[in-house]
């Protein structure tokens, strides 16, 4: 089970494309998307359209394949499994990670399901995998993030390589949501890897 995270900065493509790509690969997915998370989806994915849930979101694009595998829980639910050590989760994805959140991580001000999810990671040795998006960065993005990492969360800022010669927006964030899938080391084709010749 990978908890993916949708946090309130631009960029929420990010997130829907990894859970395309994961409930693809037959995972399981729980999902948790922040209040303001939901209005940036309505703003730069649904072209002002109102967020009801992620499963409406995917069927609108066009995903139906495996929708059964998603879950979405709200971020103020303490009840949902995530909050607990005792959830078999392997990995959370933030992903985008407002720098109000990523605050939140690094102090471990657990008062969201987000932030409580990258909590129990950090107490229970799971992956904590951070994608901040700010720019430019202040000093207390760069001393927070070292903190976040200093507790075992992994930093993937979204900065694309342009030697895959990206001809689209899409083709920048799969280049974004392969490097994701390549640190969970999951099988992915949206990236070759270097001198390959696919
Ligand atoms: C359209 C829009 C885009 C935003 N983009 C960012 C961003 O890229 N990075 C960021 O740190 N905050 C961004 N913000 C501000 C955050 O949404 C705000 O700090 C909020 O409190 C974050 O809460 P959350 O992380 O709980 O969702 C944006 C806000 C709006 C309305």
């Amino acid at each position: 089970m990978i908890i993916v995270a949708i946090s309130g900065a631009s960029g929420p493509i990010m997130g829907i494309r990894l859970i395309e790509e994961l409930l693809n690969l037959e995972e399981e997915v729980a999902a948790i998307v922040s209040k303001t998370g939901r209005k940036i989806i309505e703003h730069e994915v649904l072209n002002n359209s109102a967020y009801t849930s992620l499963k409406d979101l995917l069927e609108k694009r066009g995903v139906t394949r495996k929708i059964g595998l998603l879950k979405e829980y709200e971020n103020s639910d303490f009840f949902s499994p995530s909050a607990s050590g005792s959830s078999e989760f392997e990995a959370v994805v933030v992903v985008p990670c407002s720098m109000k959140t990523l605050s939140a991580i690094a102090s471990g001000y657990a008062d969201n399901l987000i932030v409580r999810t990258c909590d129990v990671a950090f107490k229970e040795k799971r992956r904590c995998i951070i994608v901040p998006r700010e720019t430019p960065l202040n000093l207390i993005h760069v001393e927070n993030m070292r903190k976040a990492m200093v507790a075992g969360a992994e930093m993937v800022p979204p900065v694309p390589g342009f030697y895959t010669h990206p001809e689209t927006i899409d083709d920048v964030v799969d280049f974004i949501v392969g490097k994701l899938l390549n640190l969970l080391g999951r099988k992915q084709s949206l990236l070759n890897s270097w001198g390959s010749s696919e």
